[in-house]
């Protein structure tokens, strides 16, 4: 509920701006359900007391849901006939629908995703699910990181010995950090790199370089592939860096020629505006085109596209790399751009993950040992403990502030107790069990008219706590939105039904399948899927 006709029409009565006839979520809920400050706020100008005001609003109103509180806000509690007509309204959470891009996971070529990934891919995936939910066309891009020197360094390093058809993804990721240390110390390789590099990047013509590329991108993206199933992530397109190569180098001379961008020392940049930032380079002296190159030419893209906007969720840390990208292109073109940016996921001593080895971890072995800790709490369930595994660690994750870090802890996600998946999953399985031994097969969402005053919070929740959660999740771009209500909600329901008898009440048994299907429809925009059992 934001506006009311008739306090509206009071303010106005008494004088003071409609526009601040807002109702918002009251502050201390169990004195209301909602609460105006505008009188408040308007007093001050006025020159009036406050309170007298916000009395003289709440009078002409002679509605006795409405009264004053506090040094002049104005409450609102509702009855319990407003909340279940509540209930049957979809307030529409979407203003006006936008096409947006959402760039989101960003996998690299030869390499196996891990943990940066992550949160790309959990917090991506909530996003895109949301933002559709709440009416807008998202078109998801996966954006894999497939051209640059490291595409030079391992074809130099493995074309001449190496069989297409051979090609792993391990060996690709044992040829690389070899290359990357024998360009160091051996011009003539560091050359040939650079030298494939630019012939991979060069789409017009069919090289040996190129086709041994589209090998190795093959194989990584059938390893991608794998593991998006395997996580439940879908996108609308598959495209990569390499996807705009064709256009890069007539754009990048395009900016060249307007002065856009400048030639320094062989490279090619886009001037910092500010001293202290280091410039945008678009290709540097090799003639090898940079992530920044690729990344502005796909917004060329998406812009004839008609995207209205594209939203990056990509690493806090690369907060430099889009505001400088975001400055030139807002000159260029009118969809709006986002970085949607998140926080690490630290090891127990607050520091990014490390493997034991000091390694980047994997996303496989995150999965794993997820999946391992859920187990161990629940060994029957040996089929089901991959899917409350992959749970709470998307929960584990997504119940976070997005840009906040915070640690992996794979023991504390499988927790039965406490704001975890796994307490998520088995609210939703006990109330469907509750749900199956009361068969009322003829039972629909209606019969909830009938609840009484016992049920009024659950009611409210049901009624407002989801809309105004969406509202908040669209407009920050926050899963944990949704992941604060759904726990709500479920705690909500699980204190209210140790204190009443559920059986053989038609109302009330309503009123939980509504809780079920809210909760397995929050999780769901969540990225997570219910088991039937745990
Ligand atoms: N591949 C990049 C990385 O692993 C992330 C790409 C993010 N998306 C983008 N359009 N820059 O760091």
């Amino acid at each position: 509920m934001k506006n009311h006709s008739a306090l509206t029409a009071a303010f106005e009565m008494e004088g003071i701006d409609p526009a601040l006839a807002v109702l918002v979520p009251c502050e201390k809920p169990d004195l209301a359900d909602f609460q105006c400050n505008g009188a408040f706020l308007a007093a001050r100008d006025m020159k009036t007391n406050p309170r007298a005001l916000a009395q003289a609003v709440v009078d002409r109103m002679g509605d006795d849901r409405f009264s004053v509180a506090g040094p002049g806000y104005i409450n609102v509690k509702l009855t319990l006939d407003d909340l279940i007509t509540a209930l049957f309204v979809d307030e529409n959470v979407s203003a006006a629908p936008k096409k947006i891009y959402l760039d989101f996971g960003g996998p690299n070529v030869a390499k196996s995703m891990h943990v940066g990934h992550m949160r790309s891919l959990f917090i991506g995936d909530a996003l895109q699910r949301i933002l559709r939910a709440a009416g807008h066309t998202v078109v998801s891009d996966i954006h894999l990181g497939d051209w640059g020197l490291q595409m030079g360094l391992l074809t130099a390093a493995l074309m001449k010995t190496t069989p297409e058809s051979e090609i792993t993804l391990k060996m690709l990721e044992e040829a690389y950090p070899a290359a990357s240390l024998r360009a160091k110390e051996d011009p003539e390789f560091k050359k040939a790199a650079q030298q494939a590099t630019r012939t991979i990047q060069n789409p017009m013509w069919a090289t040996e370089e190129r086709s041994f590329w589209e090998a190795m991108v093959r194989v990584s993206v059938d390893d991608i592939k794998r593991q998006l199933k395997r996580l439940g992530i879908e996108f609308t397109l598959f495209h990569g860096e390499s996807t705009v190569a064709r256009l890069v180098p007539g754009i990048v001379k395009q900016f060249v020629d307007t002065l856009m961008a400048v030639e320094s020392d062989g490279a090619i940049v886009v001037p910092s505006l500010n001293e202290d930032e280091p410039p945008m380079i678009l290709r540097n002296s090799e003639g090898g085109y940079l992530y920044a190159a690729s990344d502005l030419v796909t917004i060329f893209e998406r812009a004839k596209d008609e995207a209205d906007e594209i939203i990056y969720v990509v690493d806090q840390r690369q907060a430099l790399h889009f505001k400088q990208l975001f400055a030139f292109a807002e000159n260029i073109f009118s969809a709006k751009l986002v970085h949607a940016g998140f926080g690490t996921v630290n090891g127990p001593d607050g520091k990014p993950l490390k493997t034991r080895d000091g390694g980047v971890p994997k996303l496989d072995d995150l999965v794993h040992q997820t999946y391992l800790a859920a187990h161990a709490k629940n060994p029957e369930s040996i089929t089901r403990s991959e899917q409350v595994g992959l749970a709470c660690l998307k929960f584990g994750d997504l119940m976070n502030p997005r840009e906040s870090s915070y640690n992996f802890d794979p023991d504390k996600f499988t927790a039965h107790e406490g704001k975890t998946g796994a307490y998520l999953l088995y609210q939703c399985v006990r109330i469907k069990s509750i749900l199956r031994d009361q068969p009322e097969d003829d039972l629909s969402f209606a019969e909830v008219a009938n609840v009484g005053e016992e049920e009024r919070t659950l009611v409210f929740k049901m009624a407002y706590g989801f809309t105004q959660a969406m509202e908040r999740a669209v407009t920050r771009l926050s899963p944990k939105e949704i992941a604060d209500y759904t726990y709500d909600l479920a705690q909500t329901f699980s204190k209210y039904y140790a204190h009443n008898q559920i059986a053989g009440n038609r109302a009330r048994l309503a009123l939980a399948k509504g809780v079920h299907d809210r909760l397995v429809y929050c999780l769901d925009l969540l990225g997570i899927q219910v088991p039937d059992k745990m």
